[in-house]
């Protein structure tokens, strides 16, 4: 027997029996006549004493250990004379009668403590010692907690896990894919699924009304914190449905989320925003609604007195920033170069200060009278005391500058608290997106989303302006999911594709498997998939998806722990008819 016990279990009511442990040698310290030696798993850790009473060859033994030693023990529990509160297990201490290395360990490249002294590139190379810290077991734990919330909840709501495959052709999310080469099909290659959309259509019209899958997916895209090359998501799919039917279920599963593993309840309704009001709103479709300071539209109060920034300008915003016209001028120039940075785009920053004294003013006093900011000020609801910051320029990259000098201050001024959460669904996406460079529209989620059925006749006079009956799960400024109600109308399919510049061949040569099932009873469907990884990071406070996934791969999408990926071996090339011709290394 290796235990009878975890490291974690034993208590004051356990004293006097005789008990075996088996963990990693997590501290030693020895003060002469007594040895101290901390064994951790990973339910806990268990103070071991060794002294003059205990036998010679547990002795000797204890004096070879090393940190992340493997040992098993056995011995009686006492009550410790010093107690540690803070340790679950901090009454009780075991008297060693007997000490066996299960395994020996060289000096781990880092402390294994919650606070640990290695950096990030060394604990991910050693990311197995890494695991073994509390503060990313706490993470594994969680996950697992939210996937078997969500297996349990979808399972009470009739639906069916079916796993998809992973060796697929192109799927339509719009990242690139991750290819395979086929050894048996020479020169052709797979594509991993970006997402299991497709299929989870293809189960809808098999048939299989209510489908979930906890999936991986592959994007080969530009990582982020909040972006990994593979990652996974709660896929789901209901066929009779409309947008109410899947937002009721999916809303509900997010509320039992919440209530069992964080003990969050919310009442009512999680509220709803459309596309348009949460750009205008927020200058974001990921709205952060923990706090106000709103986006203001001002273009039409401050062009005309010969500014020529604003007057040439499209848009004309401003946030006000409550309480803040104390600013120092440093505070207002580290914001002025934070917008300024080229993530953010924006040409400089004008501000106004309405300041408790009753004065106004501004970084544009040449130009404006105070009148003429004191409008601006009521516009904004701005107050004494307030400053109002404003970005000008084209119209979406300022309003995405003032989202991001919004959620900075938000940041701050201490209002983005991880333990709040505030979700809402953004409604309403248009279908279509133009992209200037291409001359031609893209859809906005995938060619299967359905537009609001009030908007078809649009789709031949107004294409931009059609809106599609999508909707996006938003929780603190996080898109955690998103889905929509499909076209099952061949028909209407077709002249979407028509409306995204494919030929019918061209429709046909990439997704004709989904069109032709199309034409064999496609009932009514719609689904959501929620990203897994995003999740778990909200539940766990944090804001990188990293720690909550078990070996993640680093920023240039590097597993630097086995060295992935790596060049293949001339012979294996051949095997694939594949040549490798990557430019010079720098
Ligand atoms: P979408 O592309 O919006 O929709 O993806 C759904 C959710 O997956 C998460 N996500 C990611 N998480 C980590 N790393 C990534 N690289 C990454 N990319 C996306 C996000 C996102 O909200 N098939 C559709 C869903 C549907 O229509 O049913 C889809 O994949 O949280």
């Amino acid at each position: 027997m290796y235990r009878s016990h975890t490291c974690g279990e034993l208590r004051i009511s356990d004293l006097g029996r005789e008990v075996t442990l088996a963990g990693w040698v997590q501290k030693i310290r020895n003060l002469g006549a007594m040895t101290f030696v901390d064994v951790r798993d990973r339910y806990g850790i268990t103070q071991l004493v060794i002294d003059e009473n205990s036998p010679a060859a547990v002795r000797e033994a204890a004096e070879a250990l090393g940190r992340e030693y493997v040992i098993r023990i056995s011995g009686r529990v006492l009550e410790r004379a010093s107690k540690n509160p803070k340790m679950d297990t901090g009454d009780i201490e075991i008297a060693v009668t007997s000490l066996t290395v299960l395994s020996a360990s060289e000096v781990p490249p880092f402390t294994i403590e919650d606070k640990s002294d290695g950096g990030d590139e060394l604990r991910m190379k050693y990311r197995y010692l890494d695991l073994r810290r509390n503060p990313l077991k706490n993470a594994m734990v969680l996950r697992h907690r939210l996937a078997q919330g969500v297996r349990r909840y979808l399972d009470g709501e009739g639906f069916l896990e079916i796993e998809t495959p992973f060796l697929i052709g192109s799927t339509p999310e719009g990242a690139r894919d991750f290819v395979v080469p086929s050894r048996m099909n020479p020169g052709e290659f797979y594509a991993l699924p970006q997402s299991p959309q497709t299929f989870k259509q293809l189960l809808m019209v098999a048939g299989y009304d209510r489908y979930f899958q906890i999936v991986k997916c592959f994007r080969d895209e530009d990582l982020r914190a909040d972006r990994q090359p593979e990652f996974t998501q709660i896929d789901c799919e209901m066929a009779f449905v409309e947008r109410e039917d899947v937002i009721g279920v999916f809303e509900g599963m997010m509320k039992s989320l919440f209530r069992d593993v964080l003990g969050v309840e919310f009442d009512g309704p999680f509220p709803r925003m459309t596309w348009h009001e949460a750009i205008e709103r927020y200058g974001s479709d990921k709205p952060d609604i923990r706090f106000g300071m709103e986006l203001n539209d001002i273009t039409a109060l401050a062009q005309g007195k010969g500014f020529g920034v604003f007057d040439s300008a499209q848009y004309i915003g401003a946030i006000n920033a409550r309480g803040c016209a104390g600013f120092t001028r440093k505070q207002l120039d580290e914001l002025t170069e934070y917008v300024k940075r080229p993530q953010i785009g924006a040409k400089g920053l004008v501000w106004v200060r309405f300041e408790e004294n009753g004065n106004v003013k501004s970084s544009v006093d040449k130009f404006y009278a105070p009148d003429d900011l004191i409008a601006w000020g009521e516009k904004c609801g701005a107050e004494a005391g307030d400053l109002l910051l404003i970005i000008s320029g084209d119209r979406m990259p300022s309003l995405t500058a003032l989202c991001e000098l919004r959620l900075e201050l938000g940041e701050r001024l201490g209002l983005r608290d991880r333990s709040v959460f505030r979700p809402l669904w953004v409604v309403d996406f248009p279908l279509l997106e133009w992209d200037e460079e291409t001359g031609r529209f893209y859809a906005m989620h995938h060619p299967f989303t359905s537009p609001l059925a009030c908007d078809i006749p649009l789709m031949d006079s107004d294409p931009g302006s059609v809106r599609a009956d999508a909707y996006d799960f938003v929780v603190n400024g996080v898109e955690i999911g998103g889905g929509s109600i499909r076209i099952h109308d061949p028909a209407l399919q077709a002249r979407m594709f028509d409306l995204l510049g494919f030929t019918a061949e061209e429709a046909n040569a990439q997704f004709g498997f989904l069109i032709n099932a199309f034409k064999y009873g496609a009932p009514p469907h719609g689904g959501v998939a929620f990203g897994f990884d995003r999740l778990c990071s909200l539940f766990g406070g944090a804001e990188s998806i990293r720690d909550f996934i078990a070996f993640p791969k680093n920023n240039s999408g590097r597993d630097v722990m086995i060295d992935a990926p790596a060049p293949l071996a001339p012979a294996q090339l051949d095997e694939l008819y594949l040549s490798s011709n990557p430019p010079a290394k720098e």
